[in-house]
């Protein structure tokens, strides 16, 4: 039995000011679940959610982080950084760092590895543009961007990694994949897991949909048998609405 994953992507929105109240609010929504729930603010309210959180059920993740360990690599932030601030979880390969910041599969396998080696779980996405989808090349892009972001991955490994399925023409744009369609690539997502490690694996791993879950349309995206959660972006900014796709996530 895998326990729904529902984590919050605040992308580059709030303050510190603003994310304690954020904050604060869902530690007062958030009522008895069974949903494992996690948030990922800006990396300069992470130490200040850390104190917050302390003693609450929601747990702590970054948007992103660099595989080198320490040096000449302006702007950006290391595992030990995330884990001196109490994160446990690091988004890696989302779309908007690939196709902003042209991340390759090649470069999240690397930090993959690096969170891995340092005890973060990573939340890998993966997900194909509309034009991919409207080639049917759906499968092929989400195998590729799995076998290469796994690759060299053990099966112990794998087990406790979080993969997200968000496709890209999904994100922010209100048009949510239909729970069949979603359902449809989740399986194929397991299918691909289980030939590389194995069924007893396959059934452990946690994947996410991402791409316009809201509080209405996460009950039945998240009954499809592999939806094991949601990454959730734009609904995840108000209290109301995250606390409302985190009651939707029932086992
Ligand atoms: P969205 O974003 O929920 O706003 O579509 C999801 C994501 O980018 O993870």
């Amino acid at each position: 039995m895998r326990n729904k994953v529902i984590a919050g992507n605040w992308k580059m929105n709030y303050s510190i000011e603003e994310s304690v109240k954020l904050i604060s609010e869902l530690k007062q929504g958030l009522t008895e679940t069974d949903a494992k729930v996690i948030i990922c603010p800006p990396f300069t309210s992470l130490e200040t959610a850390n104190a917050l959180l302390k003693g609450s059920k929601i747990e702590l993740g970054a948007q992103n982080m660099h595989n080198e360990t320490s040096g000449a690599f302006t702007g950006d932030i290391s595992a030990s950084m995330l884990k001196s601030v109490g994160c446990k979880y690091v988004i890696l390969g989302h779309s908007e760092r690939r196709a902003i910041f042209g991340e390759s599969n090649e470069f999240i396998n690397k930090k993959v590895h690096k969170a891995l080696s340092e005890n973060l779980v990573p939340i890998l996405c993966v997900g194909e543009s509309l034009e991919e989808r409207e080639k049917n090349i759906t499968k092929d892009v989400v195998k590729n961007q799995l076998v290469v972001g796994l690759d060299s991955v053990s099966a112990e490994q794998a087990e406790g990694i979080i993969i997200a399925y968000e496709p890209v023409w999904a994100i922010g744009t209100g048009k949510t994949a239909s729970p069949a369609q979603a359902q449809e690539v989740h399986e194929f997502i397991r299918s691909l897991i289980s030939e590389k490690y194995g069924q007893e694996t396959a059934e452990k791993v946690i994947i996410q949909y991402g791409g316009s879950v809201k509080p209405d349309n996460a009950s039945e995206l998240l009954s499809q048998k592999d939806i094991d959660g949601a990454l959730v972006g734009g609904a995840c900014l108000k209290a109301d609405s995250f606390l409302g796709i985190i009651k939707a996530a029932k086992n």
